[in-house]
């Protein structure tokens, strides 16, 4: 992996990234209404209460059957939460809240045309229309408890509905984001055996009418050919009787729902006590190989950590309006927009399109007519919105007690500005960080008790103990400044189950490297490796530097360098793909591609070309390169490996340290003034990821 050593993280290095900042205190006005305020909590979930502590979220919930085992061991690291207990995640989103809440609103939509009305979607509503799906996946599609369906939608009711659907019978569910291509969408569906995949008809994005069925064909075509047959499409139409979309409905695979609505209109659908264990969803993701991994989530350990995170850090109150502007279709939706919100009984925000459409000023428009009160994004809309409108968010009447920024590490320049414009410096902000394959937040002040440090993400959360291991698994102390790996060295309730078909994967990916013992079954002996580097200094506030591997994360999204080069490879000219991360202003990071072509292959414009349109159609639209470069070759070690550390540092002109040893020293030159120009550039340090990218292979 790539930091090696526990190796010095020198002052330049840090500076590259960011100075330690000063702490900013939580103002006095959140912290007098804050759900936890009081101390005594850090002592509540301290060591030596594990894994007991986390009775205190699993209570939050609705049990169907109280659970005997809080953490059962037996087989590592397979950890079993709540073991003997039962519930469902549905219920507890849904029903559990009709005695008090029916009327208060648990959705508010709001279309991306600003002339289209908003519309609030009550915890009465959303009972009969999810109990109206459940009906349909049930009774029409004949699906059942542990059956898997492939949901590729846009941010619409209806997607949350459809999930809460699936949770009610036990389906599990398969999230696709709409932005991901139809292939990639059927490339998953195929690998979750899903036979049954729901769409929508067409959404608006960017102030365009995306038509987005026409990715069902394609996804279909791809599943099949990987061995998964699609017997049934369901589409939801984002106009009532108006179809969005220029594909044909195809008889017999093809339904409008809400035409099958019709047949089961006031429909009731019981919700299924489920085990503990039984897998609530699938949210595929990126990792080292060339295919997405299919990370899988249990009901009563994701629910218990998504309730409990989410009044604790999120704060959300019964009163408030909380707007999340992430896409249900990543981790931070389903735990943060969906599943913890709801089961608060909360009122969720959903918003359909892009934050800058049609002006800088819509997030603040929408937050002022709503009263939204919790504001939660990411670093790359920050960084956006800043940019293109730094003054807006004076031009309108709102107030925030409360932001989170998520998915990417934040520097103190945005923070501030994030913290005094956009917060008018009167929210609280919690710089969470967390993975896909974790459920909820690792690393986060608690907003009332802990003062915030910007750029850095601040301790464990409660019951979540991190450590920096260097890569001979000793501990890297806190204030040595040196950077590493960093681990959780305990199990928690959020934690995946496993790869979804694939355990192999998941012991190597997750603790093979830092397993003590692998016949232990003490947790103690299996800290999870995250695949992130962080340096800790002394206060105990983790700062994350990003990737040790080789995904690269573009605007807070995961993309793995592998998947972009096997798509590179299906260009029928390109013989050599590399992919490298390139420092963006306001995305993080952005792909570039170096190919090289076969023999006698000499139109390089034509091959870019097609290089471009492969990875959007492959993957999707997020993951198209900053730049392709046709090379005459990559530069290489003697047994043949590519050197994508060089390529990184010429993308990002930085140095490209010793490369005499390589089999083709000569061509580092070659690329180098192709990429940069003749006229010498000034070389800059780098952040951290970059430098390291790839360097151990
Ligand atoms: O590198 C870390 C970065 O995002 C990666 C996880 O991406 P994903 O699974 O898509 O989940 C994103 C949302 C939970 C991590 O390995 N990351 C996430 N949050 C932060 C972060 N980096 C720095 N600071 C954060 N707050």
């Amino acid at each position: 992996m790539a930091i090696e050593h526990g190796r010095e993280a020198s002052e330049a290095q840090i500076a590259v990234h960011w100075r330690e900042e000063e702490y900013v205190r939580p103002p006095a006005r959140f912290v007098g209404q804050a759900n936890l305020a009081d101390p005594t909590v850090l002592e509540r979930f301290s060591e030596k209460n594990f894994p007991e502590c986390f009775r205190e979220y699993a209570d939050m919930l609705h049990w169907d059957r109280y659970w005997h085992t809080t953490l059962d061991t037996s087989r590592p690291p397979f950890w079993k939460w709540f073991a003997g207990g039962k519930l469902n995640a549905c219920y507890n989103c849904v029903d559990r809240h009709l005695a008090k809440h029916r009327n208060k609103a648990a959705l508010i939509f709001v279309p991306e045309p600003e002339d289209e009305p908003i519309y609030a979607v009550t915890y009465q509503e959303l009972f009969t229309r999810v109990n109206e799906v459940a009906a349909i996946l049930r009774d029409f599609c004949g699906l059942s408890a542990g059956d898997r369906v492939t949901i590729h939608m846009p941010m619409i009711p209806e997607l949350p509905i459809t999930m809460l659907a699936c949770a009610r019978l036990g389906i599990i569910h398969s999230v696709v984001f709409g932005g991901f291509s139809g292939e990639a969408a059927g490339r998953r569906a195929a690998d979750s055996g899903s036979r049954v995949m729901i769409y929508a008809d067409g959404y608006y994005r960017n102030g365009k009418p995306i038509d987005h069925k026409a990715s069902a064909d394609i996804a279909l075509d791809v599943a099949e050919k990987e061995g998964t047959k699609v017997e049934r499409v369901l589409v939801w139409r984002r106009h009532h009787g108006q179809y969005l979309s220029s594909t044909a409905m195809v008889a017999g695979r093809d339904y409008f729902i809400d035409e099958l609505v019709r047949q089961f209109a006031r429909a009731k659908v019981d919700p299924l006590p489920m085990d503990a264990e039984a897998p609530l969803f699938l949210m595929y993701t990126s990792g080292t190989t060339g295919k997405p991994k299919g990370c899988q989530h249990r009901t009563g350990g994701y629910m218990a950590y998504v309730t409990g995170t989410s009044r604790y850090y999120q704060d959300i109150h019964p009163e408030d309006v909380y707007w999340c502007m992430a896409d249900i279709g990543w981790i931070t939706g389903h735990s943060y927009i969906v599943y913890g919100p709801l089961s608060l009984g909360a009122t969720s925000v959903l918003y359909e399109g892009v934050p800058t459409c049609p002006d800088a000023g819509r997030p603040w428009r929408i937050a002022e007519r709503l009263d939204v009160n919790i504001f939660h994004t990411s670093p790359t809309a920050i960084r956006m919105l800043r940019k293109a409108g730094p003054n807006e968010p004076k031009k309108y009447n709102y107030q925030f007690k409360h932001m989170t920024t998520v998915g990417e590490p934040i520097e103190p320049e945005a923070w501030r500005w994030y913290h005094e414009v956009v917060g008018k410096s009167e929210a609280v902000i919690v710089d969470t960080w967390w993975q896909t394959e974790n459920g909820g937040f690792l690393c986060t002040t608690i907003p009332a008790l802990h003062p915030m440090k910007p750029g850095s993400a601040g301790p464990g959360a409660l019951g979540i103990y991190p450590i920096i291991y260097d890569e001979m698994s000793r501990e890297i102390p806190a204030g040595s400044g040196k950077a590493g790996n960093i681990c959780i060295r305990n199990p928690w309730p959020g934690i995946m189950q496993t790869i979804w078909g694939d355990d192999d994967r998941f012991v190597k990916q997750y603790y093979s490297k830092y397993c003590r013992n692998a016949n232990s079954q003490d947790w103690r002996d299996w800290p999870y490796f995250a695949a992130d580097g962080a340096v800790l200094p002394s206060d105990g506030y983790f700062r994350i530097l990003g990737r040790v591997d080789d995904v690269i994360n573009v605007a807070g999204h995961r993309l793995g360098t592998k998947e972009l080069e096997s798509a590179c490879l299906t260009v029928p000219d390109v013989a050599e793909a590399a992919v490298v991360p390139v420092v963006d202003e306001i995305k993080g990071r952005v792909p570039a591609v170096y190919v090289s072509l076969k023999p006698g292959v000499s139109d390089g414009q034509r091959v870019s070309e097609q290089v471009i349109g492969t990875i959007e159609a492959i993957i999707g639209k997020i993951a198209r390169p900053k730049a392709v470069y046709v090379v005459p070759d990559l530069p290489k070690t003697r047994s043949g490996k590519i050197m994508r550390r060089v390529l990184a540092a010429i993308s990002n002109a930085m140095d490209t340290g010793d490369v005499t040893t390589l089999a083709n020293p000569e061509i580092v030159e070659e690329i180098r003034l192709q990429v940069q120009g003749k006229e010498p550039v000034a070389l800059k340090e780098g952040p951290e990821d970059v430098k390291q990218f790839g360097a151990v292979e």
